[in-house]
C-alpha cells in the first residue's frame, strides 16, 4: 500500500496538535518535517527543538526531509529529537555513504533526496545504503509549487534500480503531488507520496487525504 506523508510545512502551527490528530485519524503513515536553513534553500523553517515538541503529540513515523548544509553536523539531534527516519540532500554533501550509513547506526532509515537537476544515476555507488530515495518533483524550499513532470520519468528509473539492486529501498515523490498526479506516479513505482498544499490546503484535510487514497488504491 502506498505511504502517505503529510507535509507539516503546509500546516497551521497556531492549531498544529488539531492538524497532526486530523491526517492521523485520515490514515496518514508518515509526518513529513521539512527543515530549511535558509543556506541550502532559500526559506527557513523549524530544528530539532520543534520537532522533539511535535513528537509527544503523535506516534506516526517521523520522516525528516533536510534541506540544510552540512548535514552531517546536524542528524545525531534530528535522531534524539525523534525523526525516525532521516533523508537529506546529495547534493549538500560530498560524503552521502559516510552519512548514510552512520544514520543508520543510529537506529534511523537513511535516505537521499534529489532536486530536480541531479540525475538518478548518481546514486549509481550509494544505492546499497539507502533506504529512502526522495524524488523532488520541485525546487525545494516551499510548498504549493508547480509539479515538474520530468520527475515521473525519474520516479520509473529510481524504481528500476532500487527494484535490482535494493528492494526494500522506498522511492517517496515530494512536490506539487495531489490528486491529479498521485495515480501516475504509483504507477511509474513510487512507494510514498509526500503532500503539503494538497492535503493541508484543502477545506477538509482528512476528506482529502482519503479521498487521494481511495484515488491510488
Ligand atoms: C518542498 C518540501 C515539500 C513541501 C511539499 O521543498 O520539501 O515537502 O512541503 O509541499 P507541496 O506538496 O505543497 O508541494
Ligand atoms: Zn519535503
Amino acid at each position: 500500500m502506498t505511504i502517505i506523508a503529510p507535509s507539516l510545512l503546509s500546516a497551521d502551527f497556531a492549531h498544529i496538535a488539531e492538524q497532526i490528530a486530523c491526517v492521523q485519524d485520515a490514515g496518514a503513515e508518515y509526518l513529513h518535517l521539512d527543515v530549511m536553513d535558509g543556506r541550502f534553500v532559500p526559506n527557513i523553517t523549524w530544528g530539532p527543538k520543534i520537532i522533539g515538541d511535535l513528537r509527544k503529540l503523535s506516534p506516526l513515523i517521523f520522516d525528516a526531509h533536510l534541506m540544510i548544509e552540512e548535514p552531517d553536523r546536524y542528524v545525531n539531534d534530528f535522531r534524539e529529537a525523534g525523526c525516525d527516519r532521516i533523508t537529506f540532500h546529495l547534493e549538500a554533501t560530498p560524503h552521502a555513504q559516510r552519512l548514510l550509513v552512520h544514520i543508520r547506526s543510529l537506529g534511523a532509515k537513511a535516505g537521499v533526496a534529489l532536486c530536480p537537476q541531479t540525475p538518478v544515476a548518481m546514486l549509481q555507488d550509494i544505492i546499497e545504503d539507502c533506504d529512502t530515495v526522495l524524488v523532488m518533483s520541485v525546487n525545494p524550499g516551499f510548498s504549493g509549487q508547480k509539479f515538474i513532470p520530468r520527475a515521473i520519468e525519474k520516479v520509473r528509473e529510481a524504481r528500476a534500480l532500487v527494484d535490482r539492486r535494493n528492494p526494500t529501498c522506498l522511492i517517496e515523490v515530494d512536490g506539487g503531488v495531489g490528486a491529479e498526479n498521485a495515480r501516475e506516479l504509483v504507477a511509474a513505482g513510487a512507494d510514498a507520496l509526500v503532500m503539503g498544499a494538497a492535503v493541508f490546503g484543502a477545506a477538509d484535510p482528512a476528506k482529502e487525504l482519503r479521498r487521494i487514497r481511495a484515488l491510488i488504491a
